[in-house]
């Protein structure tokens, strides 16, 4: 076994400089945890594209290896729980903020953090869902959780062309949900249609200044925006509604009135995949193995080498990639 690999490593100099990039590490450098994965793929989610640009202090220490969904095999496992070869993953616990992350082609990790890959997917399909799409999972378990049935209405999704956006059309499609999209970019109408959207609306329709209450349209929300994006989602809301908010991509604020939870009984339902427990991961992705076909995976993901990735996070920031980009560390 080669002792040196490359990952993407941020660094701070002692003038307070940020740089990430590709770097030469080996073994003795890694921490100090019981499971070493051979990491085969990891993924660009929104997250990365705030650690790896240093748009937000996402890695809290420095060396930092960046990447917060790694898949892989178990090369070396100092506990019972895991198995040499055993398929894993790990979604979020602090990779690349606190603990070394997935951009690397070796990681040693805490196997608490560690779920077992599905056999229905591949190491790379199970990157091409990643963070974006069990957080997808959670968001849409949230509104079944609720009660929320395909006959009390349609269900909008926010951000839809982007990863989170992209898996929720797909699973709430397989659910039996009618599905509402909304984009920014006209030209994915044809590509959101086919991951199972019925109609496409246009993001400005939301990115306004809403009512306190508006006409009810939609049963559920999966929110990937924030801002007056999902003010202006709870808005027309229909009573007994519930609305999954899982992302910022349009701002952290909250400019909207409580008079949907008073009057219509709305339920706002956060969304953290980071610290989630592990029976919440367990079961989401039970559930993705359960509904999402790996042949319709292909449709929302393309396969980019390690070198890539501080490229493909600054253009994620820019909203302009397309439902999901897996990272073939080893290319
Ligand atoms: N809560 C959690 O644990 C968790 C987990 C994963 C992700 N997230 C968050 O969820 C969001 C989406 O993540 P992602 O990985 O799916 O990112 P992504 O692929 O970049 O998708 C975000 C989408 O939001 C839309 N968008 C971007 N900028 C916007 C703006 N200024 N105003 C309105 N819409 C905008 C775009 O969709 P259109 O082009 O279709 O409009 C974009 O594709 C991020 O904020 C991320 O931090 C949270």
């Amino acid at each position: 076994m080669s002792d040196t690999f490359n990952a993407i490593v941020a660094e701070k100099s002692e003038d307070g400089t940020f740089s990430a990039g590709l770097k030469t590490l080996s073994l003795a450098e890694l921490p100090d945890e019981p499971v070493l994965v051979d990491v085969e793929y990891s993924t660009v989610n929104y997250k990365d594209g705030l650690a790896v640009t240093n748009t937000a202090p996402i890695c809290q220490k420095f060396p930092m290896v960046c990447g917060i969904d790694l898949a892989g095999t178990v090369a070396e496992s100092n506990t019972e729980a895991w198995q040499l070869g055993d398929k894993v993953l790990v979604n979020g616990y602090g990779l690349s903020e606190r603990h070394w992350g997935a951009y690397s082609q070796k990681q040693r990790v805490n196997p608490d953090y560690l779920v077992r890959i599905p056999a229905a997917f591949t190491t790379e399909e199970a990157m091409a869902i990643g963070t974006a799409g069990y957080t997808a999972m959670l968001a849409v378990n949230a509104i079944r959780d609720q009660g929320t049935k395909p006959e009390d209405g349609p269900v909008l999704v926010t951000g839809s062309a982007g990863g989170v956006g992209s898996v929720a059309i797909v699973l709430l499609a397989r659910l039996g949900y009618e599905v509402t999209a909304s984009t920014g970019r006209p030209e994915t109408t044809d590509y959101l249609k086919s991951l199972g959207a019925t109609n496409v609306i246009a993001r400005d329709e939301l990115s306004r200044k809403c009512k306190p209450l508006e006409k009810e349209l939609w049963a559920g929300t999966v929110d990937s925006v924030g801002s007056t994006t999902l003010a202006t989602a709870l808005a027309p809301t229909r009573y007994n509604g519930v609305v999954a908010a899982c992302g910022l991509a349009g701002g952290a604020d909250l400019p909207g009135t409580v008079m949907p939870f008073l009057l219509r009984n709305v339920r706002l339902q956060g969304i953290d995949s980071v610290m989630a427990p592990m029976a919440a991961r367990e079961r989401a992705w039970h559930d993705l193995a359960q509904l999402l076909d790996p042949k319709r995976l292909k449709d929302v993901y393309r396969v980019e080498p390690l070198a890539r990735v501080p490229e493909l996070c600054a253009s994620i920031l820019r909203g302009e990639i397309k439902g999901r980009v897996v990272i073939d560390v080893n290319a």
